[in-house]
């Protein structure tokens, strides 16, 4: 079951049955879309945001997950917030590394507010509080808001790599603070 987590302004819970709207409509946008993937495509039918629900709601791990990131004040959902294994580049299907991602997919309407930037701040402390040494996340080369994000949450920028995806995306890194 994917851990509950609060911050000042959003509530980041566990998929819903009745998200599948907001994950349709989220998601066959190409907006939102265009930089994900190797062939980037909108979601065209109410039947892949079904299963797209159930498989988020099928990860059951104490630490990685996929939120539903939803605004405090009206309960309304506003985004995507991942922690998960990454695929490693190599022959399809691609297999899990073991490195673990930071993501986050955000529905147009809620963009400049500072809401991604404060779900995956709130993430990244759950995961180093849960002993993860390492997140990473790696973006399309073009996709300067999303590398906004990952420098506002403080991750570090380490040039460009190929071991993902089977793609060249811009990486990103933090490691788990020292305690002082
Ligand atoms: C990547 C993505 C989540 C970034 O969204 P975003 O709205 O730019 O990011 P944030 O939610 O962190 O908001 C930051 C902006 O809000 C502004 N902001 C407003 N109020 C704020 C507040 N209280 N706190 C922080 N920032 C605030 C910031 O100044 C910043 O504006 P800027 O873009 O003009 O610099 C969004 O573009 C998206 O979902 N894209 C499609 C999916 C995608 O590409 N995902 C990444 C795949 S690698």
């Amino acid at each position: 079951m994917t851990q509950a987590i609060n911050t000042e302004r959003l509530a980041l819970r566990p998929w819903e049955d009745s998200d599948v709207d907001f994950v349709f409509d989220l998601y066959s946008r190409w907006v939102v879309q265009r930089f994900i993937g190797n062939e980037p495509a909108v979601m065209n039918s109410r039947r892949e945001a079904l299963d797209k629900v159930a498989r988020f709601q099928s990860i059951d791990h104490p630490v990685h997950g996929i939120w539903a990131v939803t605004r405090k004040e009206d309960s309304t959902p506003v985004g995507t917030l991942l922690l998960k294994p990454i695929p490693a580049s190599g022959e399809e299907p691609l297999e899990a590394s073991s490195d673990v991602e930071i993501g986050w997919h955000f529905h147009p309407d809620h963009w400049g507010n500072g809401y991604a930037t404060e779900a995956a701040a709130a993430v990244l402390e759950h995961a180093f509080a849960a002993g993860l040494e390492q997140v990473v996340a790696v973006t399309n080369p073009a996709n300067e808001a999303s590398q906004s994000v990952c420098r506002r949450i403080g991750m570090e920028h380490q040039g460009q790599t190929e071991d993902y995806y089977n793609a060249t995306c811009e990486f990103f890194t933090v490691t788990k603070p020292a305690i002082s």
